[in-house]
This record gives C-alpha cells, sequence and structure tokens, in this order.
C-alpha cells in the first residue's frame, strides 16, 4: 500500500472493527486496508473477549489472522454473516476492479458467500470509468495462456494484455491455486463482461466484481 494514504486506511480499518458483534463469522479481504482491518478487529476481539471466526481470502488474510488471535475456519464448514475486502477501483453503479494482490478468486468466492461485504476504500479509488486506472487481473490455468489470450484478442479487443511479473522472484506471478495472472485493458467494460470472460475456457476467475451485495465503505 501507499504510505501516503495510511492513516485514511487506518480510520477505515477502525470503522469496520466496529461492526463486529459476538459470534460473527466474517469473511476476512486481502490487501493493505483489509490487513489493517484484521488488526484493529483482533485487538476488539482480544479486549472484549469476542468469539468470532474468520474465513481468510488468502494465506497473507489467514496468517494475519491468526497472528491477531483470531481464529480461522473455511467455506467448506460455515458461512459468513458478513465480510470486508479492499478494492483497486470503485465506479458509481459498485462495480469493482479488485486483484492487485492476485488474491481475487478466493475474495470472490468469499464476497458471493457473504449476505453484505464492506469494501473499505480510500478516495484514490474512486473512478468515473470502471478501467481508467486499474487492469483487470484474470486468473488462467497456465495450460491455457495462448488460449485465452487468442480468445481475448478475438472477442474483447483489448487495448493491452501483459503476464503478470513477479517483484522479488523471476517468472511469472503463481497464484494460491497455482495460476498465472493477465493483466487487461479493455476499451470500455460493459456489464456483461465478467460473465463473458468467466466462459473462456482456461479462465478461472477475473478480478472484476459486478452486482455483488456490497457496501462502499470510506471516509
Ligand atoms: C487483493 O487481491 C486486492 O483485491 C485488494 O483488495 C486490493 O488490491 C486493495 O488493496 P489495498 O487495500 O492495499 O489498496
Amino acid at each position: 500500500g501507499d504510505i501516503s494514504n495510511r492513516s485514511e486506511k487506518e480510520k477505515l480499518a477502525e470503522a469496520v472493527s466496529s461492526k463486529v458483534k459476538d459470534g460473527d463469522v466474517i469473511g476476512v479481504g486481502s490487501g493493505s486496508t483489509a490487513m489493517l482491518a484484521i488488526k484493529a478487529i483482533g485487538e476488539r476481539v482480544n479486549r472484549e473477549k469476542l468469539q468470532v471466526k474468520a474465513v481468510p481470502t488468502s494465506k497473507e488474510a489467514a496468517f494475519t489472522c491468526a497472528y491477531y488471535g483470531i481464529p480461522v475456519s473455511s467455506l467448506t464448514e460455515v458461512k459468513p454473516d458478513w465480510g470486508f475486502d479492499g478494492a483497486d477501483e470503485v465506479d458509481s453503479n459498485k462495480r469493482l476492479i479488485k486483484g492487485r494482490g492476485g488474491a481475487m478468486f478466493m475474495e470472490k468466492l468469499v464476497i458471493a458467500s457473504s449476505p453484505k461485504t464492506y469494501i473499505l476504500v480510500d478516495q484514490s479509488k474512486f473512478v468515473s470509468r470502471l478501467g481508467e486506472k486499474a487492469e483487470v487481473p484474470i486468473e488462467v490455468d497456465p495450460r491455457a495462456i495462448h488460449l485465452v489470450e487468442e480468445q481475448l484478442i478475438e472477442h474483447c479487443e483489448p487495448t493491452y494484455v501483459h503476464l503478470r511479473k513477479a517483484a522479488a522472484k523471476d517468472g511469472p506471478v503463481i497464484t494460491e491455486a497455482g495460476n498465472v495472472i493477465l493483466d487487461v485493458r479493455f476499451p470500455d467494460i460493459p456489464h456483461t463482461m465478467e460473465k463473458q470472460l468467466k466462459s473462456f475456457p482456461g479462465v478461472v476467475e477475473t478480478g472484476l466484481f459486478i452486482g455483488y451485495s456490497v457496501e462502499i465503505l470510506y471516509l
């Protein structure tokens, strides 16, 4: 995350921690804002001896929950009462781009399983046109990389297609599910695009979140 808006993210973390009630099963997102929220929730849980369960969306989120003393469970065992997560972009129709951290597969499973998810966003995340700044991440089975690239070019007229590379390691980013990520720009993102991309053989998930039950939380 960006150091300059850290205090804005901390206030959002504080705001979401105040929503926790005893007995809650909470979907826990990934990214720097979500990590701050986990810390704030952990402090409340320990101080007030609350019984809660977290359903994390990444190994980083799972570790951070455990580190701050929040018990962790999974979608196989429990259904979240509500959840929280960050986003890379939000438009005026509450459409989201997520997945800068590469965790959009689990993030989508948890958001789709939760009656309500608070999306914690600082001012930099609001856009008038979805895809204005962020690329759309597409998680692809590595065996389908050429097939998916071809389908994108044939059906979606992308202006930019880039295989995500790892910053610290050499080679591509490999997701928790063992897949690779294409970061893609489109001239425009219609409401049907999330489902269209998902229909291409080899696409595991995308960072487009359109029509989920989210409440945008901002300062
Ligand atoms: C993780 O895969 C992403 O979807 C994050 O939720 C998103 O990148 C927001 O991250 P920050 O809270 O660090 O801005």
